[in-house]
């Protein structure tokens, strides 16, 4: 009788070339029973082994189990393989070709970055006033309750503290600690300073950023930038702070732009006014971004409260002044159109790249 294992060589063979055959990891799963499992001819032949005289079976058992051992691993190989490659697929379209991406006609390489546009507001600033004379100092970021209220004419239960909400920082000492709202206790530290030092006048602008809980919108962000201005000097007057808030607007702006004060409120100014300018985008004539007035607000001014001058031991009979202070990110937007105030603080690219 011829033994059942007769063509296990061909059989073997056919089965092997089936395995190389396999195109996926799927096909592989599907075909793996006719393959090495039960329905593929090892299983077979391994029913027809009990037919054998039992002297011929082990040895026969033996060669059809390493037959299909051979199978075995060349499948585990060709596991290995179809999981190599789908990998390397998933990989190829998930690569993000950054030499494919063209900015004009140079392709997009890493590059350095530059200064993102609420800096580059701030540098221009700073140089229209400084042309006009004036000198840039900075002042903290976290103040005391002090600097950025009391010494500002705005005593502990004072409604306009409401106006100005901030974050509050609790640092274990008996003094309140918070994040300025805005910039005036620069105002504060600087007329300190000149005092102690003996170095009146002052001609002063001072830039930083400053925190409000604000929820953010198109026109507000909790973090934000102003760019304070203090005059100390003998003789000074309104005409004088309406003179450099109208040579700023043309200057920063364009002769086309004009500013404008409105009668307004704040503790630390007496008057004080609210600074306009017109609005930059439908240059005057009404429109949405200006709820159709004309004119955006862009900060507040005044004359300085002699209760300041009092507070930092100036004598208001020689010494008089002004300050003012407005959003640098504003300006930013008004002189650039950014509908929305968000995308400075957004991290885009394809917005920041705009202002390099
Ligand atoms: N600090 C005021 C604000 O943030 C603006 C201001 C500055 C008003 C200086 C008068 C004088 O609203």
């Amino acid at each position: 009788m011829t033994s059942p294992l007769a063509d296990l060589a061909a059989q073997t063979k056919d089965v092997l070339d089936q395995v190389s055959a396999l195109s996926s990891l799927d096909e592989l799963r599907e075909r793996e029973p006719f393959l090495t499992g039960k329905r593929s001819p090892f299983a077979s032949l391994q029913k027809t082994l009990g037919a054998l005289a039992p002297e011929d079976r082990a040895g026969a058992g033996a060669e059809l189990q390493e037959a299909r051992r051979t199978v075995e691993v060349a499948l585990e190989q060709r596991r290995v393989e179809l999981a190599r490659a789908a990998r390397e697929e998933v990989l190829a379209a998930d690569r993000l070709d950054l030499g494919d991406v063209v900015v004009g006609d140079v392709p997009a390489t890493l590059t350095v970055g530059h200064p993102s546009l609420v800096a580059l507001t701030q540098r221009s600033l700073e140089d229209v006033f400084v042309a006009m004379g004036f000198r840039v100092a900075e002042g903290p970021e976290v103040e005391s309750d002090w600097y950025n209220f009391e010494a500002l004419n705005i005593p502990p239960a004072h409604p306009a503290r409401g106006l100005w909400d901030t974050f509050y920082v609790d640092l274990g000492e008996p003094e309140t600690v918070l994040l300025r709202t805005h910039t005036s206790p620069t105002q504060i530290h600087l007329m300190e300073e000149a005092v102690a030092t003996g170095s009146l006048p002052i001609h002063s602008v001072m830039p930083g950023r400053c925190y409000r809980r604000d929820t953010p919108d198109a026109r507000h962000l909790y973090s934000f930038h102003q760019i304070e201005g203090l005059v100390v000097d003998r003789g000074i007057t309104f005409a004088d702070l309406a003179g450099v808030i109208e040579t700023f607007t043309r200057a920063y702006f364009g002769p086309d732009i004009a500013s404008r004060l409105r009668p307004g409120y704040f503790p630390f100014t007496e008057p004080s006014a609210e600074f306009e300018v017109t609005c930059t985008i439908c240059r005057g004539s009404g429109c949405r971004t200006c709820s159709h007035t004309g004119w955006i607000e862009l900060g507040g001014c005044g004359m300085l409260d002699p209760a300041v001058l009092d507070a930092v031991g100036i004598d208001g009979e020689v010494w008089s002044g002004f300050a003012f202070g407005f959003g640098i990110d504003r300006c930013a937007q008004m002189r650039h159109e950014v509908s929305d105030m968000r995308a400075l603080i957004e991290n885009d690219a394809r917005f920041l790249e705009q202002f390099s």
